[in-house]
């Protein structure tokens, strides 16, 4: 079985101000260590992302955007920020294809893939979201679904270029989690899928779970075979909660 090195991702989501960087400091207080055994990642809005490498440098915290253009190439397009241009100012990560951009924005798995394939050329480790509504799980539908995300939303190369979290939409940002034994079956056919496609390369992808993740859960999701870290929202604002997420991991120890 690979090793893989356990991602804890915070998604600000669109919160936060520039007072609020102070919180890395306080995060990487908090942590110590740990970071050189898991990859602590912060993803503010993309206006902070800049003022947030700074306030990172010397520490092994990385920072990355929340959403990228599937253009790789500048061009006139207004309002859209690509993948190169996080990488230019530090982001080392970009998340894609989270629910609330499935959702709101109406993005498909197909532009999915195109914003992962953008990041990855511009050196980026794309964070692939997938996640079944609560009618598609009520209607026994979650396999269905969350493969047919996979398969779809995944860029063409395989390995650690890409994470997959896997984010039920229904848990995200609520108080309910899918069991422990629900989140294993999903990360396992999240696995399979991706050994379907990429063969064994599928054995270095980060599968990452996300949904209501905080201080009081994470240490008990991070034994679930399988679960390689989290997508956390709300509990990464506060630097005392998600450090207390990160300690929880039992590679911080
Ligand atoms: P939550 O959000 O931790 O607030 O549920 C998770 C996410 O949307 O990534």
């Amino acid at each position: 079985m690979a090793s893989r090195k356990p991602l804890i991702a915070g998604n600000w989501k669109m919160f936060g101000r520039n007072t609020d960087l102070a919180e890395i400091g306080v995060l990487a207080e908090t942590i110590g260590p740990a970071v050189d055994k898991i990859d602590v990642l912060v993803c503010p809005p993309a206006v902070l992302i800049a003022p947030a490498a700074w306030q990172m440098r010397g520490k092994s915290l990385l920072v990355g955007g929340q959403d990228c253009s599937p253009s790789a190439a500048d061009a006139a397009k207004t309002g859209e920020v690509s993948a190169a241009m996080l990488a230019d100012v530090g982001a080392k990560y970009v998340i894609v294809g989270h629910s609330e951009r499935r959702q709101n924005h109406q993005e498909t798995d197909d532009l999915v893939r195109q914003k992962a394939e953008a990041a990855i050329l511009a050196g980026l480790v794309p964070i692939v979201c997938v996640g079944e509504t609560h009618a598609e799980r009520a209607a026994g539908r979650v396999a269905e679904i969350v493969s047919r995300q996979v398969k779809a939303s995944a860029p063409g190369q395989g390995g650690g270029t890409f994470a997959v979290a896997y984010e039920p939409v229904w848990a995200i940002g609520g108080n309910s989690t899918p069991t422990l034994s629900e989140i294993g079956d999903v990360h396992s056919l999240v696995r399979e899928t991706l050994t379907q496609q990429f063969g064994g390369q599928a054995n270095e992808t980060r599968i990452l779970y996300g949904g209501s993740v905080g201080p009081k859960n994470a240490g008990e999701i991070f034994t679930v075979e399988g679960v390689d870290g989290a997508l956390v929202g709300r509990a990464s604002l506060k630097a005392s909660d998600f450090a207390a997420i990160i300690l929880g991991h039992p590679a911080a120890v």
